[in-house]
């Protein structure tokens, strides 16, 4: 079976992972290549009705617990819709966010259990593994004020935590990365956009095998 190439794209608020993502999608589109490129939650029908559930509806209380359940039907959804028919076509697919988000800020940050939320991605995703996941690290007060995270206009359910919550998302997301080394490529967020931009492009064709 033909296969394409899987990305995906981590990293806390601020991070300018989203704005990287369809920097990148724009970018091999441009160069024929092609590329789908997907959000979480979200993606989906299913998905953008979870998502709303999830990220703005501030009047549904949502224990971590059924957090989890929620972003893993989702990408259950996205998955099977979306990421598997494209990849088999030979696309190359990139998601702005995969389970990775669910480790970290379910898992590490809120604190359910690791091992059902290892169960529960199995459900979902099968044994699909992102081929690199680009992290977008940055300073957790650097993240926040570029996105404006006090402003209560601009309320969602994930980024009305408190500062130490980032910290622990971003101290979380350095050990997944830590712990694989392969996978994941750290990048120094806290710079010029078009530097980013270059890095990420030089890793992406390096897997193509494609001149940078
Ligand atoms: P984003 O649009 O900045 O990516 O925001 C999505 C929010 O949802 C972000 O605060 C992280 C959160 N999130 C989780 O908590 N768990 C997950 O599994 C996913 C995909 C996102």
């Amino acid at each position: 079976m033909k296969r394409g190439l899987f990305l995906s794209f981590e990293g806390g608020e601020g991070s300018g992972k989203s704005l990287q993502a369809r920097g990148l999608a724009d970018a091999l589109t441009e160069r024929g290549r092609d590329v789908v490129l997907t959000r979480e939650p979200g993606g989906t029908a299913a998905g953008e009705r979870i998502r709303d559930i999830l990220l703005h509806a501030r009047e549904i209380p949502l224990s971590p617990e059924a957090q989890v359940l929620l972003f893993s039907s989702a990408r259950a959804q996205l998955v099977r819709e979306v990421i598997h028919p494209a990849l088999e076509a030979g696309k190359i697919v990139i998601a702005d966010r995969f389970f990775d988000s669910t480790v970290v800020y379910q898992g590490h940050a809120h604190g359910v259990s690791l091992q059902a939320i290892r169960e529960v991605t199995a459900l979902a995703v099968g044994t699909l593994v992102p081929d690199r996941t680009f992290l977008l690290d940055l300073p957790v007060e650097v993240g926040l004020a570029r996105s404006g995270w006090a402003a209560e206009a601009r309320w969602d359910r994930f980024e009305a935590d408190a500062t130490d919550f980032h910290v622990r998302v971003r101290d979380a997301y350095l050990r997944l990365a830590a712990a694989e080394p392969r996978r994941f490529v750290v990048i120094a967020a806290d710079r010029d956009e078009a530097v980013i931009a270059k890095d990420i492009r030089r890793e992406v064709d390096a897997l193509l095998g494609a001149p940078a």
